[in-house]
C-alpha cells in the first residue's frame, strides 16, 4: 500500500516529520486499523482516515511508541522547586499552574508532583495539567502503574515514599494521582488544549520539539508563548534549545537545565468584529484583495469566491472542494471555512479554519474566523489565545 499520503496526513495534522513516524510502525499499525474493517479497500483508507477524527485517533495510539521515564533530566525539578518557592515568597496566595505537554505515559507530570510535594510546596499552591496527542498513553497516566523500566532515574527512597506496591507494577499513592488533570490534546490544534481557565506558570514541552517539521516547530512555539503567563518558565529537551535562539524566551538556567523564561506579555488589542453579510445573502469573504479592488487569488479560487459572494453557496461549496482534490492550500481551506459558516456548519467550519492554519500558521483570515469562531463557541480562553497570535501577526505593522 502507498503509505505517503497516510504519512503526510499524519504530519500535517500532527507536525511529526514523516521520518521520525518509522515506515514499518506506519505500515503495520495501517494493516492493522484495515483488517478490522472487512471489504475495505487498503488504498480506500487514506480516505476514511482524512474523514474521521476517530479513526485518526486509533492510528496514533497504534503508532506511538512511549518513550519517558521519572526525573527524566533530574537537575529540571530542583529549579523548578526553587522557582516556585520564590514565587510563592513574594506571594503566598499564589497557586502556581504546571502543564507537562506531552506528558507521554505521565511520569514527568507526576515526578513534578513528587518533587513538589518532597520540596515542601503546600498542595494547594500548586497544579498540574498534564496533555498528551496519544490516547492510550493518557489512559497508562491516570491508572498510574509502572514497571521498573520507568525508574532508571528514580532514587529508590522517592520510589519507596510515592508508590503503593513494593514489587512491579509499582502504583502511584491515588493521593498524587488525583492531583494530576490528564487529557488528550495535540499541540498543533491549540483548541483541542482546552487550557481550562488561564495560561500556565510553567510548561515542560520536552523531547517532542525534535521531532517536528521546522513549521510545526514555529506554531508550537506560538502556542506555547500563548499558553505561557507573563514570566511563565518553558522547559524544553536539551536537543532542543536551539529553536529558541532568539525568540521570546531567554534562558534561565541553572546549566544543563533547558530552563527558559518568556521575555513580554503582549495584550491582545485587536477589536474583531464580523463583517455584515452582503445584500445579495451571499456571505462575505475576506481574502486579500489586490490595490485595484480585483482578487488577488487564483482564477479557479476566485470563482469559488465568487460563487459565495453572490450567495450561490452550494457551487461555492462544491468549486471549493473540487479544488482542494486538486491542490489543498491555506486560502482555500480558509474560504472552505467561512462557505460552511454561512451554512450553519460551524464545527465543520472550524476544521476547515484549523487546517488552513495548519497549512500557514500565519494566515491571517483564517486566524480572524478562528477567533470568532471561538467566541461563538463561548471558549474565551482558546478565544484569547487566537486573537494573541493574531495580534502578534497585526503589531508590526500598526507599529513600525
Ligand atoms: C518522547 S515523548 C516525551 C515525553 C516527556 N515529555 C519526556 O520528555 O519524557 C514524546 C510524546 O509526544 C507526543 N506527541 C507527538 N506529537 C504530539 C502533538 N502534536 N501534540 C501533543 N503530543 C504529541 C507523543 O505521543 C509522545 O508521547
Amino acid at each position: 500500500m502507498n503509505l505517503e499520503r497516510i504519512r503526510d496526513l499524519i504530519s500535517a495534522r500532527t507536525g511529526l516529520q514523516p521520518d521520525s513516524l518509522g515506515l514499518t510502525a506506519v505500515a503495520g499499525a495501517v494493516e492493522g486499523r484495515v483488517r478490522l474493517q472487512p471489504g475495505e479497500r487498503p488504498e480506500d483508507y487514506a480516505e476514511r482516515l482524512a474523514r474521521d477524527p476517530l479513526e485518526f485517533q486509533a492510528l496514533i495510539d497504534a503508532i506511538i511508541v512511549p518513550e519517558t521515564w521519572f526525573f527524566r533530566g533530574g537537575a529540571i525539578y530542583n529549579a523548578l522547586v526553587k522557582s516556585v518557592r520564590e514565587r510563592l515568597g513574594a506571594d503566598p496566595a499564589a497557586v502556581v499552574r504546571v502543564l507537562s505537554l506531552p506528558c507521554s505515559t505521565g511520569e514527568e507530570p507526576y515526578s513534578v508532583a513528587m518533587a513538589f510535594t518532597d520540596g515542601g510546596l503546600p498542595a494547594k499552591s500548586w497544579s498540574i495539567d498534564a496533555i498528551d496527542l496519544c490516547a492510550n498513553s493518557i489512559a497508562a497516566s491516570q491508572l498510574g502503574r509502572y514497571r521498573e523500566f520507568s525508574f532508571r532515574e528514580t532514587p529508590a527512597e522517592v520510589r519507596a515514599r510515592h508508590f503503593a506496591s513494593a514489587g512491579e507494577p509499582f502504583e502511584i499513592h491515588p493521593s498524587l494521582r488525583d492531583r494530576i488533570h490528564f487529557r488528550v490534546g495535540n499541540l498543533l490544534e491549540p483548541m483541542t488544549l482546552n487550557a481550562g481557565g488561564g495560561r500556565f506558570d510553567i510548561v515542560l514541552c520536552r523531547n517532542l520539539m525534535i521531532y517536528l517539521t521546522p513549521a510545526a516547530r514555529r506554531a508550537a512555539l506560538g502556542t506555547l508563548d500563548q499558553l505561557l503567563a507573563p514570566g511563565g518558565l518553558l522547559a524544553i529537551g536539551h536537543a532542543e534549545a536551539g529553536n529558541l535562539h532568539g525568540s521570546q524566551f531567554e534562558s534561565v538556567g541553572p546549566e544543563g537545565c533547558f530552563l527558559f523564561r518568556r521575555k513580554e506579555f503582549i495584550e491582545p488589542k485587536s477589536e474583531l468584529k464580523p463583517r455584515p453579510a452582503p445584500a445579495s445573502g451571499g456571505v462575505r469573504t475576506v481574502m486579500p484583495l489586490s490595490p485595484s479592488g480585483s482578487p488577488s487569488l487564483p482564477p479557479s479560487l476566485a470563482k469559488a469566491k465568487n460563487f459565495a459572494d453572490t450567495g450561490r453557496l452550494t457551487e461555492a461549496l462544491a468549486e471549493c472542494r473540487r479544488l482542494l482534490g486538486l491542490a489543498p492550500t491555506a486560502d482555500a481551506y480558509c474560504l472552505l471555512g467561512v462557505i460552511l459558516g454561512a451554512t450553519a456548519e460551524p464545527e465543520r467550519a472550524r476544521d476547515a479554519f484549523r487546517k488552513s492554519l495548519y497549512l500557514d500558521p500565519h494566515h491571517r483570515e483564517a486566524l480572524t474566523h478562528s477567533v470568532l469562531a471561538a467566541e461563538a463557541k463561548r471558549d474565551p480562553v482558546q478565544a484569547g489565545m487566537l486573537r494573541a497570535r493574531l495580534d502578534r501577526l497585526t503589531a508590526p505593522e500598526e507599529n513600525p
